[in-house]
């Protein structure tokens, strides 16, 4: 899925949000005039701020050169009463309505999942740049659709697999392109959460027609696929899926998505692997892990501890590597704000990556821009989807072996 867009090498990587903070005011692509226009600061729409709208709201703050000027809800009054909250000048009760307001230029859409493709639609229609949170599509048939059209109108297109921008992810990742660790045989790890343990837990995410025919795999299998194949370079082509609803009632409603699911891997390289997501393990709160065995080294990343890699070894000790800028390669040091010792969490990982989308906004010349290979584009949204779609068809047909859509 990376023919869309133009990647460049990861010496491009050392680019950061500092050296976008000097230039304003910004050349900037205007999808509707198809033109450049020169703007003082890049400004942001936010749809559906709920959990993680406000996160991306902090997110497009840290970004020198960008200003949140408006948030659209499901209702006028709450739509007023979040834009009080977080401090922003505009609301709207309808989200057409903060996509046509012509001083913004780039929408994020937060809102549950059934509404991603008209949000994203819509905004692309107008000629917006476009920043969702996925899943991309409640399946891979719409987020194909979504990507089609983000990319015949010629805008910047963001998916939000935020883990991307974790330092020692991206060290991770160069680490393994450069061969330190050796072909990888086995890649494998888990993302399990607590939230839905409890028979009286309830979300949206458990309803078909708002979460999309899944739960757990959609919600957070996503992230672990995107994560699995970023970092390792290697693609998912086939799968062998197990999946379970453990809470088979909650609030008195029988559930028909799952909460708990596991999957065997075949990689492009012949790697082995497998993950398993749950959102109903005591104790795990955002415990996401990959863990990445080549033919020399492993290496290993867990969310929980995320300012710590640690590299496996056969023959001498192995090794914790902390997130120390003067200890990171390029691609992990271009993310790390603060030096060694300082810990950097969620929020800063979030930025990282929305500071990088923001940065090709400002240099958008269409979908020949060279982006860096950390920005996941609706071609990796779409991508997640084929996944996601793949262990469902497998689990669904009683877990036979699945190719993945390409
Ligand atoms: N990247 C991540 O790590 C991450 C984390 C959490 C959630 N998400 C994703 O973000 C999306 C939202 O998740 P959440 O946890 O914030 O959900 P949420 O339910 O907390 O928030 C959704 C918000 O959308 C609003 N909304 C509903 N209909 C609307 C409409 N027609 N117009 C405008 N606003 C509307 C709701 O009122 C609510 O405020 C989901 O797709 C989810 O998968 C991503």
């Amino acid at each position: 899925m990376e023919g869309m867009v133009t990647r460049v090498a990861s010496s491009s990587e050392t680019r950061s949000g500092f050296v976008f903070a000097k230039r304003v005011p910004i050349s900037f692509f205007d999808g509707r005039l198809g033109q450049n226009v020169r703007v003082k600061r890049i400004r942001m729409g936010l749809v559906g701020a709920g959990f993680v709208g406000p996160h991306h709201v902090d997110a497009v703050r840290r970004v020198a050169g960008a200003e949140v000027i408006g948030v659209a809800g499901s209702t006028a009054a709450s739509a007023k009463a979040k834009a009080e909250a977080l401090g922003i000048e505009r609301s709207y009760g309808r989200y057409e309505d903060l996509i046509n307001d012509p001083d913004i230029q780039v929408v994020h859409n937060t809102t549950p999942n059934h509404l991603h493709f008209a949000v994203n639609a819509a905004a692309i229609a107008a000629g917006k740049h476009i920043i969702s949170d996925k899943p991309l599509g409640m399946n891979a048939a719409e987020a194909k659709h979504l990507l089609d059209l983000a990319t015949a109108a010629g805008v910047f297109h963001g998916v939000t697999f935020n883990y991307r921008g974790n330092p020692l992810v991206q060290h991770a990742r160069q680490a393994i392109a450069d061969g330190q660790i050796g072909e990888p045989r086995f890649i494998h790890g888990h993302y399990l959460q607590d939230w839905l343990l409890k028979d009286e837990d309830y979300s949206w995410r458990l309803e078909p027609d708002k979460g999309g025919p899944t739960s757990a795999l959609g919600d957070i299998g996503s992230h672990w696929c995107d994560i699995a194949e970023h970092v390792t370079g290697r693609r998912i082509t086939h799968v062998l899926a197990d999946i379970t609803t453990a809470v088979p009632v909650r609030r008195g409603r029988p559930m028909q998505l799952e909460d708990l699911a596991s999957a065997l891997l075949r990689f492009d390289n012949g790697a082995k692997g497998s993950f398993s997501v749950g959102q109903i393990c005591a104790g795990h709160k955002n415990d996401l892990v990959l863990e990445v065995n080549g033919a020399a080294k492993s290496m290993r990343w867990r969310q929980e501890a995320q300012n710590e890699l640690w590299i496996g070894e056969r023959d001498v000790p192995s090794q914790i590597l902390q997130k120390d800028p003067s200890l990171l390669n390029a691609a992990g040091r271009s993310l790390a704000i603060l030096p060694g010792g300082h810990q950097e969490g969620w929020s800063d990982a979030f930025a990282g990556l929305i500071r990088a989308m923001y940065g090709h906004i400002a240099e958008w010349r269409g979908p020949s821009t060279p982006l860096s290979p950390m920005v996941a584009t609706f071609a990796d949204g779409y991508r997640a989807n084929c996944l996601v779609d793949a262990v469902l068809a497998s689990a669904r047909a009683g877990g036979v072996w699945t190719e993945v859509a390409r």
